[in-house]
């Protein structure tokens, strides 16, 4: 009987293992949705960035990107989306207006295909305008909800060990509409894991990625930021410049999952390794009044692999001399938002006008809080956009060069 039953293992196993390969397969190329999160006002960019990662199914909503790919959209998102907060995995999306409700369509969705059976589940949440108003209640069920799932699927009779990969799942309800995700990004998109130090007031990495993002300039041209601080603009820059993918030196959660294999983002590493353009040659230079933050902004340049392809300088903005007839200047001054330094900043927007009346032919880029920013500038911007720096309220000034 024994022997029988072992022939026919024999015989149709390698049916069994097209079977198991088509089922990997199969979950390798199903489709997905992936949201990109934004901080406000870069939403359009976001988008931007997702649709030249080659995604066409893409839908902007307010503070996030929503598109559709396949399972290796996890990795490339996460590696090359310069602008985006994190990306999330949606799992499922339904209106509850009970804590059953909520238990039962949660339950309902397909943990087992993303979580192993040994997986640390971390939920998160949030509720605004909905029945369901208390966060720390709707974690725990969801929490139960899907630790029961696994169970049933992975014929558990215990508790879930959970001394494995971690899955930060959020529960959002906005209007009594669950929305149900899981964080593949782990730490935010902005540690792009090359900020060695940094000073008072530095820029997230992302923002300065989009504030280059928001000029038309190209590698062939020369680009100045004379308020370099730690050197988040110029650095940006460069590797905007080189094609050089943002997350190429950090890692993901969703790294850790065994849903995503390991050859997804071996391939993401591979694309990133062939496109990146270390040929392309750049004249970028970030300067900064401060030494110190000089000496800082090299390090970081240097930890982010650019070695000495930015050029750094200790200089007064008010002593600002560029040698090229075109280029771009991004800066991101000092606002006087604390007492007393108005008349400085004052000083500093003044100098800028005066110096940059010279170069017509250079485009400039401003972002600051200062309402009469323009007037001490000397010139209204062609172009205003209304941006955040964390909770301040900016305008970036844009003045198009001839
Ligand atoms: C808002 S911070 C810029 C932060 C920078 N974007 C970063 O990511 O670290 C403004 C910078 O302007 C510099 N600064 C202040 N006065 C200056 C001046 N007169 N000329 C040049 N830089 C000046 C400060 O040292 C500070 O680093």
């Amino acid at each position: 009987m024994a022997y029988k039953a072992l022939a026919g293992l024999i015989l149709f196993m390698p049916y069994i293992l097209w079977d198991v390969f088509l089922k990997g397969m199969e979950t390798l190329s199903q489709p997905i949705t992936l949201i990109a999160t934004a901080a406000m006002g870069l939403e359009g960019i976001v988008k931007n960035e997702v649709q030249e990662l080659g995604y066409d199914q893409v839908k902007t909503e307010n503070g996030r990107v929503l598109f559709e790919s396949d399972l290796s959209g996890i990795a490339r998102s996460n590696l090359w989306l310069r602008t985006a907060d994190r990306v999330k995995l949606l799992m499922g999306e339904f209106d509850a207006y009970t804590f059953d409700q909520l238990f039962e369509q949660t339950k309902a969705l397909p943990w087992e295909e993303w979580i192993s059976k040994d997986g640390f589940i971390h939920v998160v949440g949030k509720s605004h305008k909905s029945k369901l108003y208390s966060v720390p209640d709707c974690q725990s069920i969801v929490k139960k909800a899907i630790v029961s799932r696994l169970q049933e699927a992975y014929h558990i009779n215990s508790r879930l060990e959970e001394s494995g990969a971690r899955y930060k799942v959020e529960v959002a309800i906005l209007k009594d509409r669950v929305t149900l995700s899981m964080d593949t990004s782990g730490s935010g998109l902005h540690k792009r894991g090359y900020r060695v130090g940094q000073g008072d007031a530095p820029l997230k990495e992302t923002l300065a990625a989009a504030l280059v993002k928001l000029t038309n300039w190209s590698p062939e041209y020369p680009l100045i930021d004379p308020f370099a601080g730690s050197g988040t603009i110029p650095i940006e820059a460069a590797l905007i410049g080189q094609n050089i993918a943002p997350g190429f030196n950090r890692e993901f959660s969703a790294e850790e999952w065994g849903s995503v294999p390991n050859t997804i983002w071996e391939q993401a590493l591979e694309e990133a390794e062939d496109l990146a353009n270390y040929d392309q040659p750049l004249d970028i230079i970030g300067s900064d009044i401060s030494h110190e933050l000089v000496d800082i902004a090299k390090q970081n340049a240097m930890e982010a692999g650019l070695a000495d392809l930015v050029k750094w300088k200790q200089m007064r903005v008010q002593d600002l001399n560029p040698k090229e007839e075109k280029g771009y200047l991004i800066g991101n001054p000092p606002y006087g938002e604390r007492m007393g330094e108005q008349e400085v900043v004052e000083d500093i927007y003044q100098s800028l006008g005066r110096i940059m009346a010279s170069y017509p032919k250079w485009s400039v880029y401003v972002m600051t809080s200062y309402e009469d920013f323009e007037e001490h500038y000397g010139q209204k911007a062609t172009k205003k956009r209304k941006l955040f720096n964390g909770f301040i309220r900016t305008d970036y000034y844009q003045y198009f060069g001839k």
